[in-house]
């Protein structure tokens, strides 16, 4: 880490919690070898204190922020603009201070398309997607798909209500893409999963070690690829049964270290240097 003198600049993430955050050191180890005098801490921010701390980006002169949860969708009637990815997904990742005017950026959906193409040599470009879950990390998913030219993306969520409701959203906006909805079911599910490039999943199932019932991966063909934005020490339960099956998949650090580097860009206008935050997420 840098030696804080008075010169150093800062920037950090808001959440509650944080203390579980991986993006202090994999932010702290590409300021540190791209030699920028800068330091990235965690801020333990309540939905209370939310407009507080906003200014506060201001007021301490921050060079930006990372949002998570509770805050990525509460965060943005505080800030000054939207960029048009954001505004489309409806919550903010990264925010970024030019000289007191705060812009909000997502750059879960850049870095979900990274990882794709990173970790799973995936192209979504003329593909049919199942998407699982209905929630702002679906949205960011299903922008990212459908903004790459995918030609099907099935919402499939517990709720279907709320699949819908981002399928009519989306299918304004991206008008060659096809949008279908789902639920969980075996019977809703079975055609959508057999015809499928890849299965994404966008909600939180596998993060304590629960499990989607067998039918979903088994109604996969064997050219399905798996994507579980969840992450675990070890495989998570989908990652396991796509293993089992033979098909190629990856887990959600993948796009926790491409949105870190989204975010850096924005922040600096450079790269990372490339494979410093992937050695502190997979170290880790
Ligand atoms: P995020 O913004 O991170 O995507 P969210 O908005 O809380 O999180 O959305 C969580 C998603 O996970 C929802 O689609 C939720 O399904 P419901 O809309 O039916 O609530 C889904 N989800 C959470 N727990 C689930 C479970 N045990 N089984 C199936 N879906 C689940």
């Amino acid at each position: 880490m840098t030696e804080i003198n008075g010169k150093t600049l800062l920037l950090g993430i808001f959440g509650d919690p944080v203390g579980h955050s991986l993006s202090p050191v994999m932010q702290n180890a590409a300021l540190a070898a791209a030699g920028i005098d800068a330091v990235y801490v965690p801020f333990h921010v309540k939905p209370a204190c939310l407009a507080d701390a906003v200014a506060s980006i201001r007021a301490l002169n921050l060079v930006g922020v990372s949002v998570t949860v509770p805050h990525k969708e509460l965060i943005i009637p505080y800030l000054d603009e939207l960029d048009d990815g954001a505004a489309l997904i409806g919550a903010v990742n990264t925010v970024v201070n030019r000289e007191g005017r705060l812009i909000g950026y997502n750059t879960d959906a850049p870095g979900f398309l990274t990882s794709l193409q990173r970790d799973l040599q995936f192209d979504p470009q003329g593909k049919e997607v199942v998407v699982l879950g209905a929630g702002g990390a679906c949205r960011a998913a299903v922008s990212a798909l459908a903004g790459h030219g995918a030609a099907r993306i099935v919402i499939a969520n517990r709720t279907e209500g709320k699949a819908a409701l981002i399928a009519r959203e989306m299918s304004d906006h991206f008008q060659t893409t096809e949008f279908v909805v789902a639920n969980l079911t075996q019977s809703s599910l079975k055609g959508a999963l057999s015809a499928a490039d890849l299965l994404v999943n966008t909600t939180s199932v596998g993060l304590a070690g629960e499990s989607f019932p067998g039918h979903i991966v088994g109604g996969l063909s064997g050219r399905a690829s798996v994507y579980d934005m969840v992450y675990a020490a070890s495989l998570t339960p989908l990652t396991q049964a796509a293993r089992e099956k033979n098909l190629p998949w990856a887990d959600g650090r993948g796009m926790l270290v491409a949105q870190g580097e989204e975010a850096f860009i924005r922040w600096f206008g450079l790269k990372p240097v490339d494979g410093v935050m992937h050695a502190q997420v997979v170290e880790k």
